[in-house]
């Protein structure tokens, strides 16, 4: 027979069961409040922003029609973000359209299908609002990579931004079945500010897929080679999963394409060199240089694409090439140019000089008159926090000056031994394109830049 419990040993028990389940429900109710206190904070701070860095102005940012939430990542400005519609490229006769047209034709002509009709498809009107991933996850750009920075990026906020390459759009359009495609459109870039930078331009990327056949379709018994290989190495020619064969064979048809479309630009005598050149998207990469004005120019970036960036898409049977090309510098050597600023000019006395003209007519831009340049110092003791760059800085005047203000540079830092405190010291060239600016404006202007500066980093003029 089973023993039964006498009725103090079942009293007791009965306690001991008691405290342990009064102990189990306190454990649980401080559980659950610590699991609320998490998901609060979580709810609260944005996934990948610090919370320390200082936010300023409204909750929202309203962007083409869509409403975003701003957080600590938020940098892009209303002055930027008046850029947005302009489109550029796709207005009739601008230099950047001219130049955009050439570039198709070229690639209408060279890549046909069987009834002669032309292969490559165009987008030229895609969103300039990318996300993180479209930008930089989809191309295999590493986490804290250089070209992800605040410093060097306008970011909506943590998860999106205005993009900084066509390449943005890339992945997702082989994921929709494209093999042969061109990607046209405005990109976004802080960066210095001079005749040849501007913090909105207009690139070309260009992608080319081909399967098994179309590889090796003007080899003799290419239907006995392969694309793909199990355990390959990558070297400096070709990548782990390519066949140096079929890697040789896609780089032959890249660079000759893009030979000619050198010569078709600057002419059969121009003369070009291939530089090795680094992109997380393709391997090998080459940048092509054309000798211009007694210079070597840097005309595009290229290169074999990442299989890897293909298998995500679903275009693991194909092996591409992929390239991308700036109009700005293209268009500002071509019709000579001066000044990155003129693009945005709707002054009839630069526009008319490409009214009505062909694509592949040899235009020459003259100046209407040239302009007296004043110019400003501005020096100021840096915030103490060290997250300031000087493209903070260059924003900032953009923003006040506009497209009056022509170069910004350096001039000066000093480091103040007892302070501990840097100093830099800026030189602002300003510029109107249509008319000479007369000194008092330009002071007006400058005194607001001295006073934005000091209330926006909290510093003093000196
Ligand atoms: N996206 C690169 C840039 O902006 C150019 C590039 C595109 C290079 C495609 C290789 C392939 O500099």
């Amino acid at each position: 027979m089973s023993k039964v419990f006498s009725c103090s040993e079942v009293c007791l028990s009965m306690q001991v069961f008691c405290i342990v389940l009064l102990n189990l429900i306190k454990v649980e109710s401080a559980f659950r409040m610590l699991l609320s206190r998490l998901t609060i904070q979580m709810k609260i701070k944005p996934r990948c922003c610090s919370t320390n860095a200082r936010r300023e102005g409204p909750v929202h940012l309203s962007v083409n029609g869509r409403e975003f939430q701003r957080d600590t990542w938020s940098n892009v400005s209303s002055k930027i973000l008046s850029h947005l519609g302009k489109k550029l490229h796709l207005q009739k006769y601008h230099p950047l359209s001219l130049i955009k047209q050439r570039i198709v034709n070229l690639f209408y002509k060279r890549f046909v299908g069987r009834t002669g009709n032309p292969i490559f498809s165009v987008y030229d009107d895609l969103e300039p609002i990318v996300s993180i991933k479209q930008n930089f996850d989809s191309l295999l750009i590493p986490p804290y990579h250089q070209s992800r920075k605040k410093s060097d990026c306008y970011y909506i906020n943590c998860d999106y931004l205005l993009r900084a390459h066509t390449t943005a759009h890339q992945s997702e359009l082989i994921g929709m079945g494209l093999n042969n495609f061109l990607v046209i459109g405005d990109v976004y870039r802080r960066d210095e500010i001079d005749s040849t930078h501007y913090p909105v331009f207009h690139q070309v990327d260009a992608v080319r897929l081909c399967g098994k056949h179309e590889v090796f379709r003007s080899i003799e018994n290419g239907d006995k080679m392969a694309v793909f290989e199990n355990e390959g190495e990558r070297t400096a020619q070709k990548q782990e999963a390519h066949t140096l064969e079929a890697s040789k064979i896609m780089e032959d048809e890249l660079k000759s394409t893009l030979i000619v479309l050198a010569q078709d630009l600057f002419g059969q005598e121009v003369k070009y060199r291939w530089v090795d050149a680094y992109f997380p998207f393709t391997h090998p990469s080459w940048e092509l240089e054309v000798h211009h004005q007694d210079k070597w120019m840097e005309l595009l970036g290229c290169g074999i694409m990442e299989q890897r960036i293909l298998q995500n898409a679903g275009a693991q049977d194909r092996i591409g090439w992929a390239l991308g090309l700036g109009l700005e510098r293209l268009a500002m050597c071509l019709y000579d140019i001066p000044d990155i600023r003129l693009f945005w000019s709707t002054d009839s006395g630069f526009l008319s000089q490409f009214e009505n003209r062909d694509p592949h007519d040899c235009i020459k831009y003259k100046p209407v008159s040239i302009y007296p340049q004043c110019i400003n110092d501005i020096s100021f003791w840096l915030p103490n926090d060290g997250d300031y760059t000087s493209n903070d800085f260059y924003d900032l005047v953009r923003e006040i000056g506009g497209d009056i203000v022509e170069q910004i540079s350096l001039v000066d830092k000093y480091f103040h031994p007892k302070k501990q405190h840097t100093s830099h010291c800026y030189r602002i060239v300003y510029r109107h394109m249509e008319k000479t600016l007369t000194q008092e404006e330009v002071n007006t202007i400058h005194k607001q830049i001295e006073k934005a500066v000091a209330l926006k980093f909290n510093v003093s003029i000196r």
